[in-house]
């Protein structure tokens, strides 16, 4: 289901830096790891430079950190401020001498009353920062300009190959300064560098799957408990908390969107957040609820019965929207299919898994009135899931072996009180074969009432 991340939740970062040396919190893979993205993304700019900018700290106090995305893949550096730079090698041709690979953090200067606040951060002048970040250089971030101004002053060929996040108004400032620095009455033109990152992130390496996998387990783990805590008169707030608590407990750092406890009516309300009903016996409850792992997100629903026991009714909807899932699944071969795009009925210029489920849950029941159920699944079938809960893909493309993202049919019937969706995680392993992340958490309607058994 497409839905944004809604900080909803204050919580405090796990990452606090307690001294020099132990910048984070998170599980950090190997520096190596980091130092091939950037290797990639320097072969991408063909020539190029990229510089791209951490995220800010949060304006309002309390507010946790969380790092920017494309930043965080490219260095896994989790503090505010700082800046990186990866200039491709370059052969010498004419008058442009050689230029070898180079990759800059930039970390801005240490604010001491701030880290009254925040704790002890890093800076160039750290023993060992280097080794420390990973990165081949550290400077301090005042040196930013002016290697761009050097680089740009000897090959003016480089003012058309920049690449930078064009979201952010660092890299406006930056382009601006650059050019007044250079004496240019126009600053150069950078391009968007999340487009090349898109590609990198899309496929993801071995240690990018093991924290999805500690991801989706520790989500597990949060959805179980909330399985047995299900019965009527429950406050679905309360499930929400419940939810928090199991996520912070087994290493999450927060949850990876705001989660959705919807009982009766409200699991047919696809965006529902307000999570402020008691619940009833008879309805269901749609609980799409998970947490991000060191920075890696899962994304997991399932549908209760509040009593314990599905109606036939909910378990024939129930059942169809599962076989949907099975067939999607099932239909997959790797580099074959698209997942599809948001909603299943344009043309495709290859098969969709989008399709498949759709044209499954369109053939099989019908609603109240005799009509095919295809036009109560509302939304796209899934999406991509990394560092984003929605990662960058392009959907024009077919899923292949590294790929991540959600099968989540669902079938909305207002009139019903009935709304269902089921929602796991899958990649691609490198036989092209799709692995369940989720293949542990009860699927089958017998299942899922065995689980709310206390
Ligand atoms: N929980 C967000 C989504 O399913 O897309
Ligand atoms: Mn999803
Ligand atoms: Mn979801």
């Amino acid at each position: 289901m497409i839905r944004k991340w809604l900080p909803k939740c204050c919580l405090l970062l796990v990452a606090v830096a307690t001294s020099l040396g132990t910048a984070h919190a998170l599980d950090r893979q190997p520096a190596s790891a980091y130092h091939a993205r950037r290797v990639a993304l320097a072969d991408k700019t063909q020539g190029g430079v990229a510089v791209l900018f951490a995220a800010t700290q949060p304006l309002v106090d309390f507010m946790p950190y969380r790092q920017d995305e494309d930043f965080y893949y490219l260095t896994g550096w989790n503090e505010p401020g700082a800046a990186l730079l990866v200039q491709a090698a370059q052969a010498a041709s004419g008058q442009f001498p050689a230029r070898p690979y180079r990759e800059v953090l930039f970390l801005p200067t240490r604010d001491l009353r701030m880290e009254k606040y925040t704790g002890e951060k890093m800076d160039a002048a750290t023993p060992d920062v280097a080794k420390k970040t990973g990165v081949d250089e550290v400077l301090p971030m005042t040196e930013l300009p002016s290697v761009l101004n050097k680089l740009l002053g000897s090959d003016y060929r480089l003012r058309r190959n920049l690449w930078s996040q064009l979201d952010l108004p660092q890299s406006t400032a930056l382009a601006t300064w650059t050019a007044s620095t250079l004496g240019m009455d126009s600053p150069p033109a950078f391009s968007d560098v999340r487009s090349l990152t898109m590609g990198l992130r899309t496929v993801k390496d071995a240690g990018e799957i093991e924290l999805l996998r500690k991801a989706a387990d520790a989500s597990m783990k949060a959805q179980l408990a909330a399985m047995k805590a299900i019965k009527p008169g429950v406050n679905e707030r309360a499930i929400d908390g419940l939810i928090l608590y199991k996520l912070l407990e087994n290493g999450c750092e927060r949850p990876s969107y705001s989660p959705i406890v919807g009982s009766g009516l409200y699991s047919t309300v696809l965006h529902y957040s307000e999570d402020s009903h008691d619940m009833q016996a008879g309805d269901v409850v749609v609980i799409d609820a998970a947490g991000e792992y060191s920075m890696y997100a899962s994304d997991i629903t399932r549908t209760m019965p509040i009593n314990g026991h599905f109606t036939a009714r909910q378990k024939e909807i129930y059942d169809i929207v599962l076989g949907a899932q099975r067939a999607a699944a099932q239909a997959f071969v790797a580099g074959k299919f698209l997942l599809g795009d948001t909603l299943h009925r344009g043309p495709a210029s290859a098969p969709s898994l989008d399709r498949v489920a759709y044209d499954y849950i369109n053939t099989h029941g019908k609603d109240l009135h005799g009509q095919p159920l295809g036009q109560y699944f509302l939304h796209g079938l899934g999406h991509s899931v990394g560092i984003d809960v929605h990662d960058p893909m392009d959907y024009t493309k077919p899923l292949d072996k590294g790929m991540v993202f959600t099968i989540e049919p669902g079938i909305y019937i207002p009139e019903e009180k009935i709304g269902v969706r089921i929602e796991d995680v899958f990649y691609v392993d490198q036989n092209g074969k799709l692995v369940d992340l989720i293949a542990n958490l009860p699927h089958e309607t017998k299942d899922v009432e065995a689980a709310m058994q206390r």
